[in-house]
């Protein structure tokens, strides 16, 4: 039996993954549940958000199921996302970007089915930071064993899928990019996989113009966490991008938005990015027949026209969640 980790987090975190919960209990998925509080509510009662005690909680889980966490404006608050992200090395951040066929998205492209593969671990997102008064510096790291490493796993998935990479860059400004860039290559044509390459700002323009292009996407950190966000116009709203943070031994399973303070307590939150999450949770522990049957039963759902607010609907949270798990529990 799995250990598996809850963190609900802040705002809507603790809206939608209580309907993911109720997904998986509906499909008899059994494991041992450790249920833990970090975050922005801890870190304003407590002075801590994360601790490493809780790191190590994590290490003893085989993976997480995670809602969203709010970031204070203090320079002193220390990310909880990064920090297990970087405590249980979860190096490979992967993003499907699929279009639900009863949804559409706001370009009104259907024919479109790519991940991003997001170098979870070091870019922009290090945490190598010097902030003075009238100067503050960010340190982007990039090394051949990070970039080969998210190459490989951008690389495999290719395999199962149409076997092509794009890479995702900006080599031509900064130099970083360019070892991250030609590992890569090097990775790609070692693996057999035919690539191209893009700098991000233009990639930024025909991921809306033209998705269809595109198969496996390989970045680094800022970069696919903006292409990412963007991509939910592709499928319609930031609530329905679910994402896995996977390592060699662990894995964290999180939506792809935040705690969105500006809806959080009203109950309209939409938990398919949840819900999603884990589908593509059951899917790392190998219940592929229980994963697809979370996706019928969004999809059936939707058809009955129950859904949240930001596609369209006036269904809440809850009703969705409790929708989706009876349609699993009648047809299992
Ligand atoms: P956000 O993703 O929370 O919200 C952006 C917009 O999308 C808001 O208008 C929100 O209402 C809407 N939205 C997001 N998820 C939705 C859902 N499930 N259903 C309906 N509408 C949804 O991003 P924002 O506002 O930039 O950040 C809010 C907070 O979340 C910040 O403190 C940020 O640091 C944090 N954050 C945390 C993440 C994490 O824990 N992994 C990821 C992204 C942001
Ligand atoms: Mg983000």
């Amino acid at each position: 039996m799995k250990r598996i980790a809850v963190i609900e987090g802040d705002g809507i975190g603790k809206e939608v993954i209580p309907q993911a919960l109720k997904a998986l209990e509906a499909l008899d998925f059994r494991f041992e549940r450790v249920d833990l509080e970090v975050g922005y509510a801890r870190w304003e009662r407590t002075g801590t958000a994360i601790s490493d005690e809780d790191i190590e909680t994590l290490r003893s889980c085989d993976c997480i199921l995670f809602g969203a966490i709010t970031t204070p404006d203090d320079p002193d608050y220390e990310s909880v996302v990064l920090k297990i992200r970087k405590g249980l090395d979860l190096y490979a951040n992967v993003r499907p970007i699929r279009p639900i066929a009863a949804i559409s998205g706001a370009v009104g492209h259907k024919n479109f089915d790519f991940v991003i593969v997001r170098e979870n671990t070091e870019g922009l997102y290090s945490g190598i930071e010097d902030i003075g008064d009238d100067r503050a510096c960010t340190t982007r790291v990039v090394t051949r064993k990070g970039s080969e490493r998210i190459a490989q796993y951008a690389c495999k998935l290719a395999t199962a899928r149409r076997k092509h990479l794009t890479i995702v860059h900006k080599s031509n400004v900064l130099k970083s990019d360019k070892l991250f860039l030609d590992t890569c290559r090097q990775i790609a044509e070692e693996e057999g996989i035919t690539y191209d390459d893009r700098l991000v700002d233009s990639m930024a323009y025909s991921l809306i113009a033209t998705p269809w292009k595109y198969d496996v996407v390989v970045t680094t950190n800022m970069f696919g966490d903006i292409l990412s966000d963007m991509s939910g116009a592709l499928v319609g709203s930031l609530g329905l991008l679910p994402s896995a943070n996977i390592g060699n031994s662990h894995a964290f399973f999180e939506p792809v938005h935040g705690s969105a303070p500006d809806i959080a307590g009203e109950g309209y939150a939409n938990p398919i990015a949840a819900i999603l999450s884990a589908k593509m949770m059951l899917e790392w522990c190998r219940e592929f027949k229980k994963a697809s049957l979370i996706e019928e039963a969004i999809n059936q759902t939707l058809c009955r026209n129950i859904r949240t607010p930001d596609i369209g609907g006036n269904s809440t949270t809850t009703e969705f969640g409790d929708a989706v798990a009876e349609y699993i529990r009648d047809s299992f």
